[in-house]
C-alpha cells in the first residue's frame, strides 16, 4: 500500500499495450524470466464447498460486473470492490495493515512484526492474529493487508523490515502461518504480503518525467532459483498452506519482469507449485498493464485506478473497462476472468462473509485522505454504526507481547531487574509523549516510538509511554528529554541532587515505507547521549525502540550496564518495558537478526545512486545468494556483537539428552495449498531435555539448526518457547519435516533430502550445546 503522505507522479497516461513482450532482456548473469501460460483455473483445493458457491456466484455476473469484481474504485475504505445488491453481494472493504487497521478510529496498535518474531511465541503471535482479526471484522474490513513476509530482511537497511518479522525465513514462516490462522479466525481475510524479493524501498517503484514518460523502470532483483526457494518464497509456503485467502505482489521487478505480471513468478512459483488457491491482488499502484497481467497471473487490481501516472483514484484503469472491451473483442479469454473472480469469492465464502459480516465502519470515510470522498463514482452503504471501539481487551496482550519481545541483550552484574531504586534519572527523546501529534508516527524528535510509518503504522487510540509508566512506580524521577543538550552537556550539572540509582537512556530508530534506511545508528544523536550518560552514570541502563538492526558501539562501554532491544511495541509500550525493568516479566526474547561489531560487516546493501538514464538500470543482483543475516556472518566465521536467536533471561538454563527419531512417512506428491503434501511430513522427530538452573521462573527458546552440505552452517529449522520454574525441566520436540531437511534442486526443479545433515540445538545461533546427525 502506498502511504498518503508519500508524492504522486506525474498524471499523463501512454498508451495501452494489449500484449506486452513475455520476457524484457536484463543486464548481469540474470536471465529472463521463462513464461509460464496460461494461468491456471483454481480447484478451490481445501476450501470445501465454497469454490461451488463462488461459481454460481460468477455463473450470474454480467460482463460489467465481472469487471468491477476485479478492479478496485475509490470508496471508504484503502481498497473497495463495489457491491452488487442484486445478488447480495455487500463488496469487498481492503484495509491496511500488517500491525493494526489503520485508517479507523478507535482500534488498537499492536506490536509490529519484527517485535512479534522476537517473542519467538507461536502462541502470542497467532493470539494477536485473533485480536487484530477480530479489530478489522469488527469495522467491517473483509481484508487485512498483512501479513507480511517480503520485505525478508535481506538488507540491514530495508525501510519495511520491522512490518515483516525476520530475515530467517523459517522463523517467519511461522509467524505467517499463525498470524494467517489467527486473523482468518476471525472471518477476516489476511493477505500476505508482498509477493516477492521485495528487499529494498529505493525505486520501488518506477520514475517518470513531468510528462508521464518513463525515466526508469523499478529495480529487479535478481534472484537465483535456490535462493528464490529457500529464502524468499519459503515463508509465503507457509502462508498458503495455512489457508491464506489473498496474495499481494510487489512494487519490484524480478529477474526483470514487474512482480504483478510475472507469469513464473504468479503461475508458476505461486499457483501452480504452490497450489494456492486464492487471488493475486497487486500492491497499490503495482500494476503496469492490462493483458499481461491478466494473463500473468494477476487477479485484483488495486485500488483500481492507473496508479503509476498518480490516477489512483480515476475510473480509468488496466482493468475495469479495459477488460470489457478486452473480452468483447476476443482478445481475453471470458474463463480467465471468470477464474479470477472464483479465486476472491471462495475465500469470502469459506470464511463466512456473506454472512452477517459487519458493515463498513464510516469514520474510515472520513479518515481516508487517499481516495476522499471527492474522487468517489459509486454510492457506498455507511449506515452502520460510526466510530465504533474494536478495541475490546486487547490492551492485556499487546502489553504481554511488549515485555514479550524485549530483548535483553547485556545485565552485568545482575542490574536487572531493578531492585526498588529510589532515584532514577531517565534519559532520551524516545521516554515521553510525542508533542506534535503521533498518528502516522511521523518521525519526530520528540515522543516514543511505539511503530514505524507509513502504511504499516496504526493509528493510535492511546498510548502508555515509558516515562510514565516508570513515575508510576513511585521513584524520584528526573527526566532529561532533549537528546542535543544530553549529549553535548557535563550530566553532572544536569542531575541534582544526588546521582541517581540507575539511569535509563530511551533511544529510537525510525523506519518507514518508502524510503530506506540511511545509517543503522539510533536516531538523533544516541550514540552520543549514551557517551555522555554513561560518563557520568555507572549504571546505565539503554534501551531502543527500533525497528531493527542498529549500530551499538557503546554496548562494551563498562557503565552500560544493561542493553534492552524494545523494538517496536504498540500502544502499551510503557508498561511492557516497565513489566521487564522490574522484573514483573522475566525477558525471554530473541534477537531474530545479528547485530554485527562494525557497519561495514553488513552484506545484501540495497541498490542506491544509480547514475545512469538507461531505464534499466536499477539492477539488484542477490548475489550473496542464501548468505543473508546470520548464515552469511557463519559462512564467513565473522565475529558479532550479539548473534541471530541471542537474548538473556533473569534466570539460567541447560539442556541436555539429544535424541533423533526417524519416521514413517507416505511420501504424498499431491499437490496441496503449500506445495507437494510430502514437504510438511514429519521425517524426524528430535527430542531434548530444557532444565532453569537459576532462581527464577523464566522462558527459555531453545532452537534446532540444520547444517545441510554445500549451504551456509546453520539454518533454523525448530524453536519452542518453554517456560519453566526454578529447578524445573521439561523435555522439547522438534519435528523435521522434509521440506526442513532439503535443499532447491534446481536440475530436478524439487526438493531433495540432502545427505549428511547435521543438527545443532542450542539457545542461539552461536550457543549450540548439542550436536547430532541425521
Ligand atoms: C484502458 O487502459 C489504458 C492504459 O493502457 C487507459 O489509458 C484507458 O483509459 C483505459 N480504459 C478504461 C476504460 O479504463
Ligand atoms: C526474449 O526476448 C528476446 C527479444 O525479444 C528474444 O530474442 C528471446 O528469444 C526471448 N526469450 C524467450 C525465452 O522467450
Ligand atoms: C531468475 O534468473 C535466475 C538466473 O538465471 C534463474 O535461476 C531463476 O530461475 C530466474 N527466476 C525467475 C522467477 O525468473
Ligand atoms: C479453465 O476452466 C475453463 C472451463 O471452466 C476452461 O475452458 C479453461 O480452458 C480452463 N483454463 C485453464 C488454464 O485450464
Ligand atoms: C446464481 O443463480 C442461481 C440460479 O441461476 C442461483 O441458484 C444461485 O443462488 C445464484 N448465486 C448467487 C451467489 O447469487
Ligand atoms: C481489445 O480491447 C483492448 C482493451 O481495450 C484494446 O486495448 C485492444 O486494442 C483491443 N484489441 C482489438 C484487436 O481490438
Ligand atoms: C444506506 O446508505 C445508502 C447510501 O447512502 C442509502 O441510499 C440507503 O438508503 C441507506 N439505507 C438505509 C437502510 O438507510
Ligand atoms: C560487577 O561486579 C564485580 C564484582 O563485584 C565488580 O568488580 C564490578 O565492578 C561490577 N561491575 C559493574 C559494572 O558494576
Ligand atoms: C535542546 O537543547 C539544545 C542545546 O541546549 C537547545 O539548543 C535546544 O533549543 C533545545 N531544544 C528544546 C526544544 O528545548
Ligand atoms: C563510569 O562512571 C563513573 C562515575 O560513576 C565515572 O567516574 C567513570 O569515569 C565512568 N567510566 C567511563 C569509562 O566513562
Ligand atoms: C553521473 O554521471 C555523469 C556522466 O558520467 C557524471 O558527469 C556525474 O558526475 C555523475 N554523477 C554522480 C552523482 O556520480
Ligand atoms: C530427559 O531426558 C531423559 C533421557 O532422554 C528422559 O528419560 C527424561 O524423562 C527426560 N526428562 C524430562 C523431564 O523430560
Amino acid at each position: 500500500m502506498f502511504s498518503s503522505l508519500l508524492p504522486l507522479a506525474a498524471l499523463v497516461a501512454p498508451a495501452f499495450a494489449v500484449v506486452q513482450p513475455l520476457n524484457t532482456t536484463i543486464v548481469g548473469q540474470y536471465g529472463n524470466v521463462p513464461p509460464v501460460y496460461p494461468s491456471p483455473n483454481a480447484t478451490g483445493n481445501g476450501w470445501g464447498d465454497a469454490f461451488a458457491k463462488a461459481q454460481s456466484f460468477v455463473s450470474n455476473l454480467t460482463i460489467e460486473e465481472k469487471a468491477n469484481m476485479v478492479t478496485g474504485y475509490p470508496g471508504p475504505c484503502v481498497g473497495n470492490i463495489v457491491a452488487i445488491p442484486r445478488l447480495g453481494f455487500s463488496g469487498l472493504c481492503l484495509q491496511d495493515g500488517p500491525l493494526a487497521i489503520r485508517v479507523v478510529d478507535y482500534a488498537s496498535v499492536f506490536p509490529a512484526g519484527v517485535s512479534c518474531a522476537a517473542t519467538f511465541d507461536r502462541d502470542l503471535i497467532r493470539a494477536r492474529g485473533v485480536a487484530m482479526g477480530s479489530e478489522f471484522r469488527g469495522k467491517g474490513a473483509h481484508v487485512a493487508l498483512g501479513p507480511v513476509a517480503g520485505p525478508l530482511g535481506r538488507s540491514a537497511y530495508a525501510g519495511r523490515n520491522w512490518e515483516g518479522f525476520s530475515p530467517d525465513p523459517y522463523l517467519t514462516g511461522v509467524a505467517m502461518e499463525e498470524t494467517i490462522l489467527g486473523i482468518q479466525s476471525t472471518g477476516v481475510q489476511a493477505s500476505a504480503k508482498h509477493w516477492i524479493a521485495y528487499e529494498q524501498e529505493t525505486q520501488r517503484n518506477p520514475t517518470y518525467d513531468d510528462n508521464g514518460v518513463l525515466i526508469q523502470e523499478s529495480v529487479s532483483s535478481n534472484v537465483d532459483d535456490r535462493t528464490l526457494h529457500e529464502l524468499y518464497m519459503w515463508p509465503f509456503a507457509n502462508a498458503v498452506k495455512a489457508g491464506v485467502a489473498s496474495i499481494m505482489c510487489s512494487y519490484n521487478r524480478l529477474n526483470g519482469t514487474y512482480a504483478c505480471e510475472n507469469s513464473k513468478g504468479l503461475n508458476g512459483l505461486l499457483k501452480e507449485e504452490l497450489g494456492f488457491q486464492g487471488y493475486v491482488v497487486s500492491d497499490w499502484g503495482g500494476v503496469h498493464s492490462g493483458m499481461s497481467s491478466i494473463e500473468g497471473g494477476l487477479d485484483m487490481n488495486m485500488p483500481g485506478g492507473l496508479g503509476e501516472y498518480g490516477l489512483y483514484d480515476a475510473p480509468l484503469s488496466y482493468f475495469g473497462g479495459n477488460v470489457t472491451l478486452a473480452v468483447a473483442n476476443g482478445t481475453l479469454d471470458i474463463t480467465r476472468v471468470d477464474d479470477m473472480i472464483t479465486r476472491i469469492m471462495t475465500p469470502y465464502y469459506f470464511l463466512g462473509q456473506d454472512k452477517d459480516f459487519p458493515s463498513v465502519d464510516p469514520s474510515t470515510a472520513d479518515l481516508n485522505t487517499f481516495l476522499p470522498r471527492s474522487t468517489w463514482v459509486t454510492d457506498y452503504d455507511l449506515n452502520g454504526t460510526r466510530s465504533r471501539d474494536v478495541r475490546g481487551d486487547h490492551a492485556k496482550l499487546i502489553r504481554e507481547m511488549g515485555s514479550a519481545s524485549t530483548v535483553l541483550l547485556k545485565n552485568v552484574n545482575n542490574t536487572l531487574p531493578l531492585k526498588a531504586p529510589k532515584s532514577i534519572a531517565v534519559f532520551g527523546n524516545d521516554a515521553s509523549e510525542d508533542t506534535q501529534g503521533f498518528y502516522n508516527q511521523v518521525n519526530w524528535e520528540y515522543g516514543t516510538l511505539s511503530v514505524g510509518g507509513g502504511s504499516g503504522t496504526g493509528r493510535l487510540t492511546s498510548l502508555v509511554t515509558p516515562l510514565e509508566a516508570i513515575k508510576a512506580k513511585g521513584a524520584l524521577v528526573q527526566q532529561f528529554l532533549n537528546n542535543t543538550l544530553i549529549a553535548t552537556s557535563n550530566i553532572s550539572d544536569l542531575v541534582n541532587p544526588t546521582p541517581p540509582d540507575v539511569c535509563l537512556v530511551f533511544l529510537k530508530t525510525y523506519a518507514e515505507e518508502g524510503a530506506d534506511r540511511l545509517s543503522l545508528d539510533t536516531d538523533w544523536n544516541g550514540n552520543e547521549v549514551v557517551a555522555s550518560v554513561a560518563a557520568y552514570c555507572a549504571n546505565t541502563v539503554v534501551i531502543t525502540h527500533s525497528s531493527g538492526i542498529n549500530n551499538l558501539p557503546w554496548a562494551d562501554h563498562p557503565n552500560v550496564t544493561a542493553i534492552l532491544a524494545g523494538h517496536y511495541p504498540g500502544e502499551q509500550s510503557g508498561n511492557s518495558i516497565v513489566d521487564v525493568l522490574y522484573g514483573v516479566v522475566n525477558p525471554s526474547a530473541k534477537l531474530p537478526y545479528t547485530i554485527a561489531l562494525e557497519t561495514d560487516d553488513y552484506n545484501g546493501l540495497p541498490t542506491t545512486a544509480v547514475n545512469s538514464t538507461d531505464p534499466n538500470a536499477w539492477q539488484a543482483n542477490f548475489d550473496e545468494k542464501l548468505e543473508i543475516d546470520y548464515r552469511y556472518f557463519d559462512a564467513q566465521n565473522i565475529s558479532v556483537q550479539y548473534e541471530f536467536g541471542f537474548g538473556l533471561s533473569y534466570t539460567t538454563f541447560e539442556m541436555s539428552d539429544l535424541q533423533i527419531v526417524q519416521n514413517q512417512v507416505a511420501g504424498d506428491e499431491t499437490i496441496q495449498p503449500g506445495g507437494k503434501l510430502e514437504l510438511w511430513e514429519g521425517l524426524y522427530t528430535v527430542t531434548i531435555n530444557v532444565t532453569n538452573t537459576g532462581a527464577v521462573e523464566g522462558a527459555a527458546v531453545p532452537q534446532l539448526y540444520v547444517s545441510i552440505p554445500g549451504a551456509p552452517p546453520k539454518q533454523l529449522r525448530g524453536f519452542e518457547k518453554v517456560n519453566l520454574a526454578a529447578g524445573a525441566c521439561s523435555s522439547v520436540d522438534f519435528v523435521l519435516m522434509k521440506r526442513d531437511v532439503s535443499y532447491w534442486d534446481i536440475g530436478v526443479q524439487d526438493w531433495v533430502v540432502a545427505d549428511g545433515v547435521g543438527v545443532q540445538v542450542g539457545f542461539s545461533s552461536r550457543d549450540i550445546k548439542l550436536v547430532g546427525a541425521l
